[in-house]
């Protein structure tokens, strides 16, 4: 069996899920390919393969735009797909971002086998501390394998539709006119040093160093990839530059619930979601004894 995963991810974190996927597939025999979407995806055949992954970050309650673009360019076909989503807190509006995506896959013949929302963190919006980024992608890992037990067997997971989730999806999408808008104001600050990495990890190919100078195009996502990677921190995000996040989280902390700034948002849907994994994961062990 082979499996293709289209992945868009702006800071890595839907990518590391994707690689759990990679590693259990492989441990049960699929052979799996990961593609990166980026402006630079051409391959968007999936003739080769028996069944499809989609993997992004939410934004705004949604996917973000590539991925709509992405699954607008797929080939009609009868195949199977799954989702695989991440984002930074587990609210059960999360569960919107997929409607539109799924809309077009189902006209295009696609059948969705299995869909997977994990946590992990916030790439804007706060920074989560290392600990609670490391119990994030703990649990990820915990889980993957089961879900691709679930995917293998068709036993996928479909999640709890939201009444109005549709039109909720549609009113949030404003996310995807505002975000080329916004990210046409970024700006770098004195302590850039030119070292072009923003330049290199813009999935839509939309920052130039030009004489010197970082251009911003107006092709920006939103994704946050080149202010989180600067190793200066000198990027300015525009509107959103109080929700900055920068620099790279040390998943290999020990796992610890969020502690200081910000340990109650959300605190009631992270408690439930470790809860939940963790009663799976011990229920697996169980079955394996
Ligand atoms: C523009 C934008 C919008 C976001 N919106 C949401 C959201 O609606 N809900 C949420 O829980 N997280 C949201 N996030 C956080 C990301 O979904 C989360 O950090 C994700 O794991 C990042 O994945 P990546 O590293 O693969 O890009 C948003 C992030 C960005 C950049």
């Amino acid at each position: 069996m082979r499996c293709v995963i289209f992945c868009f991810s702006g800071t890595g974190n839907t990518l590391k899920v994707v690689e759990e996927y990679r590693t259990h597939f492989e441990e049960r025999g699929v052979e799996v390919a990961v593609r990166k979407v980026t402006n630079r995806l051409d391959n968007f055949g999936t003739d080769d393969f028996d069944l499809v992954g989609i993997a992004y970050p939410i934004h705004g309650f949604n996917a973000p735009e590539p991925i709509i673009d992405l699954v607008k360019q797929l080939p009609a076909s009868d195949k199977d797909y799954f989702v695989v989503k991440t984002s930074g807190e587990m609210l059960k509006l999360n569960n919107i971002s997929s409607n539109k995506m799924a809309k077009i896959l189902k006209k295009k013949g696609y059948t969705q086998v299995g869909e997977y929302h994990y946590a992990m963190p916030y790439n804007m919006i706060f920074r989560h501390t290392d600990n609670m980024a490391s119990l994030m992608f703990d649990t990820a890992k915990s889980l993957v394998p089961l879900h691709v037990d679930e995917i293998l067997s068709g036993n996928g997971q479909k999640l709890d539709k939201v009444f109005l989730g549709s039109f909720i999806a549609w009113l949030f999408r404003i996310e995807h006119k505002f975000m080329p808008i916004n990210g046409k104001h970024f700006k770098t600050n004195d302590s850039c040093v030119h070292c072009g990495l923003c330049e290199r990890v813009c999935p839509k190919g939309n920052i130039r160093l030009d004489g010197g100078k970082v251009q911003f195009g107006d092709k920006c996502v939103g994704c946050m990839a080149c202010a989180f990677a600067c190793p200066k921190n000198a990027i300015n995000t525009a509107v959103l530059n109080g929700w900055k996040v920068n620099g790279k989280y040390d998943f290999s902390a020990t796992p610890k619930m969020q502690e200081g700034d910000h340990e109650n948002y959300c605190k009631k849907s992270y408690i439930r979601y470790f809860e939940n994994a963790e009663m799976l994961t011990a229920h697996k062990d169980d079955i394996c004894k």
